[in-house]
Order: C-alpha cells, then structure tokens, then sequence
C-alpha cells in the first residue's frame, strides 16, 4: 500500500482567539445551547452570549453565563444605577464579534431580524455586525410552523442579505409529530460556524468555483407506473452540495428524485432517469471546474418503455436490459485543462483494486470508495466511511463521520490536489 496522504487540519485551529456572539431564543431547541458554547469555548473562541426574553424561559442565564465566563446580554439598556456599565453595548458587542450564530432561531426573531427591527441585545447585534462577518442562521421550530410562507419569505431575505442559513433536520419534535425543524446538534453547528469562517477569513480553494454534483437514485421506467431503481437516499451528494456552498463554490446540484430539501445557495435540477442527468450534466462538461458524480445513476435501463400501465399477462415477463450513458467518464474523456473529476465507488469486495480500475478508466482525479452495510455506509443512512484514493493512488482512510463532515473532508481534499497544482505548475 502506498503512502497514506496527510490532511492539514487547518479547521482545528480556526476558531482559536475568534469573538462569538450566539444568539439564543426561544424555542425548546435551547437546551441544547450550553453546550454549544462549551464547544465553542474549547475550540479556543471566546463566546458572549445573546439571550432573548423569551430564550430565557427554557434556557437559564446561570449555565449560560457560567460556560461562557461572561455576563449574558438581554437587554441594551443597562441598568443605570451601576457604576462602569456599557452603555453603548447595543453597537459595541456586534463591532467586537468575528461571527453572529443564531441557534435556535425563531419565527419570530427571523421576522424581527428580516425587516429590520431592533429591540434586544441579539437583534442590535445582527444589525450592527461589520461587514464581512459571517452570520449563520439556525432557524428551529415546529414543521408547520417552519413551512409557512411568512417563514420561508423571511429565510429568504435573511439569504439574500448574506446570511448563512443552516437548514433545520428532519425528525422527532418537540410538538411530538415527526417532521422538518429539529437544531442540528452543536458539534455540527461548530462545524458549520468553522466552515464560515475558513470562507470568510482564509479564503478556500473553492471560493467561486463552479461545481456540479449528481446526487441520488435514477428511474429507469418500464411502464408509466413501474420502474428500476436503488436505495440511494441522495444524502451524500447533497451534503457535499451544501457544504461547497459554504466554500462559496457556485453549486449546481443534479439529483435524481430524493426527500431532500435544496441546500440553501445552491441552484437544484431534478431529474428522473440517467439519461435525463446525462443530458442536464452535459451542459455543463466545458464550463464546470469540478464534477462531482455522487449519483447512484443505474448502470441499465429497460429497452423498451411502454407507455401506460402494461396489463398483467399469465406466465413470465421478459424485460431486456441495456446501458446506460456512464455520465462520470463521458465528462473524464471530456474534461480538459484545470477541471476535475471527482467519482464514488459503491463496493462489495476488492474495494481498493475495483476503485483504482475505475478512478484510471473514467480517468478521474480522486475517487471515494464506500462500502454498503445499510447501517455505517452507504445508500440511506447518515453516516458514511470513505475511502479516498488520488491519480497518484495515495490513499486516506477516512473514519465513519455523518455525510456532512466526510463531505467536508472530500472537499478539503479537493482542495489539497487544488493546492498542489498550483505549486506543481
Ligand atoms: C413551549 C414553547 C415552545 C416554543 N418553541 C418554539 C420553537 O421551537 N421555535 C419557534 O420559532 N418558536 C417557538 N415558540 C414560540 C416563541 O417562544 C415565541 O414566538 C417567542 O415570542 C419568541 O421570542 P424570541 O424570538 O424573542 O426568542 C415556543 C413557545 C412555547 C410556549
């Protein structure tokens, strides 16, 4: 086995001696904020804190303040009785922060914050953050209540303002249903607070690159109600999606039909069948700097299509099989120049060996190689364990991370063979 390649861990770092404002309201996703700043605090940032009347009522001031080692900010206006007091915090807490992070986020304050109110500490904070410094947004609530038009207006503006809006996961509420609303945990928000500020500060790679990612299963239709398919949940592909958006790549992600909700700054094609992705893919094989094939595309297709619904007949049903446009080497014979092609390989045995072949054949620049267990990796579950394997067959075993941070790796990678081209030429 050759030489394993070492990943600078710049994101360790990125934190350390960073000002922090987290804002705080009031939904029960609350609970979780303390130790949000715990982490936050241990990654060497120094964190004030922004609590609204309401955050008050499920999260209390005491662990706040005490995790943080600062006072926690309510209200601007000080009591006046009180000697040394700052009086002009209301400007001064956003000029001191290097980043705001409003987790959870209501309703409510994102309306406050989208038309421009400013009747508490965290709301005099967004408006008087400098330029520049990212603003993540962590909108939390119950899944009607985030669906509301009102809501995804406000999520818009907020978007369209600049902020970083991290969508909420899918899951048991608070409410008791099931749905979209439910905060990330905090390690995840670190993560993203760190990605923010790895693209604002020490500009990525990636940073106005375009990129294309396939994600998801195709359709292979065999009558208008019947079709071929596989477990692919799309979850990987978008993961890396969103998270290039966060390296302020422009992301054009081409998916098959999954129950996933677009990551936010990226522009989404959906697609049914390989030759449907092959088709929208294509437009972009001269323009893209990197293509990234996440898709399960399905390697056959029925040969014959039969419009309708085919009737039930006695006796076996014979369906031919063909293939499929392979959309990942059809851009590798294409790519030219300073593009990259970056492909996956589902295995089930010779993982290293069927990788390599494929990462020459499709003349790939990296390719990731996963196995299928339905429980750690693979189709449908949240967490994935990748293998990455460069042109120059050095190989990184990655350990088994949720979606989001092995996508994050795969693009710190990216970035490496970025990186390294620009020394080497
Ligand atoms: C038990 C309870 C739970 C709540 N959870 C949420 C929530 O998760 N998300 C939300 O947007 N509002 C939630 N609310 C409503 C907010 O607390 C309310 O809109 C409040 O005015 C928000 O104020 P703030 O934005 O200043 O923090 C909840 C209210 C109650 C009583």
């Amino acid at each position: 086995m050759r030489k394993p390649f070492i990943n600078k861990p710049f994101e360790e770092y990125i934190l350390r001696g960073k000002n922090i404002i987290v804002g705080i309201c009031g939904g029960i996703a609350a609970y979780k904020t303390p130790h949000l700043v715990r982490l936050l605090k241990k990654s060497g940032a120094n964190v004030k804190v922004a609590l609204t009347d309401a955050g008050a009522r499920f999260v209390s001031e005491l662990s706040l303040a005490t995790v943080s080692q600062e006072q926690v900010y309510r209200s601007m206006f000080p009591p006046t009785d009180k000697a040394g007091m700052d009086f002009t915090r209301h400007i001064s807490l956003g000029e001191w922060a290097d980043a705001l992070v409003i987790a959870p986020a209501t309703a409510n304050t994102l309306a406050k914050l989208a038309s421009g109110l400013c009747d508490d500490m965290l709301t005099a904070c967004f408006i008087t953050l400098r330029p520049g410094k990212p603003v993540l947004i962590f909108p939390a609530m119950d899944g009607q209540m985030y669906l509301s038009p009102s809501v995804r207006r406000n999520i818009r503006t907020l978007a369209a303002q600049g902020a970083i809006i991290v969508n909420p996961e899918s899951g048991d509420l608070a409410s008791g249903q099931c749905g979209t609303g439910r905060m990330p945990e905090p390690e995840s928000i670190v993560r993203d607070i760190e990605q923010a500020m790895l693209s604002s500060i020490e500009r990525s790679m990636l940073h106005g690159k375009t990129i294309v990612v396939t994600a998801g299963p195709t359709r292979e239709k065999i009558d208008d109600v019947r079709f071929i398919s596989n477990y692919s949940s799309g979850k990987m592909g978008f993961a890396i999606a969103r998270a290039a958006a966060l390296r302020k790549a422009k992301v054009t992600l081409i998916t098959g039909p999954v129950h996933l909700e677009t990551p936010p700054g990226v522009e989404r094609i959906d697609i049914e069948s390989a030759i449907e992705m092959h088709a929208a893919a294509v437009n972009f094989f001269s323009s893209c700097d990197i293509f990234i094939g996440a898709a399960a595309v399905a390697d056959y297709r029925p040969s014959v299509y039969y419009g309708g619904k085919m009737k039930k007949e006695s006796g076996e049903l014979q369906c031919t099989l063909v293939k499929n446009p392979d959309i990942l080497a059809d851009f590798g014979s294409r790519k030219t120049g300073s593009q990259l092609a970056i492909g996956f390989a589902l295995e089930q045995e010779n993982g290293l060996e069927n990788a390599g072949k494929k990462l020459e054949s499709k003349n790939l620049d990296l390719i990731a190689l996963n196995f299928f267990d339905r429980k750690t990796s693979g189709f449908e579950v949240d967490t994935n364990i990748l293998t990455l394997i460069n042109r120059e067959g050095e190989i990184t075993e990655l350990p088994q991370l949720n979606k989001d941070e092995a996508a994050r790796k795969l693009l710190d990678m990216i970035e490496a063979i970025y990186r390294k081209t620009s020394i080497d030429t």
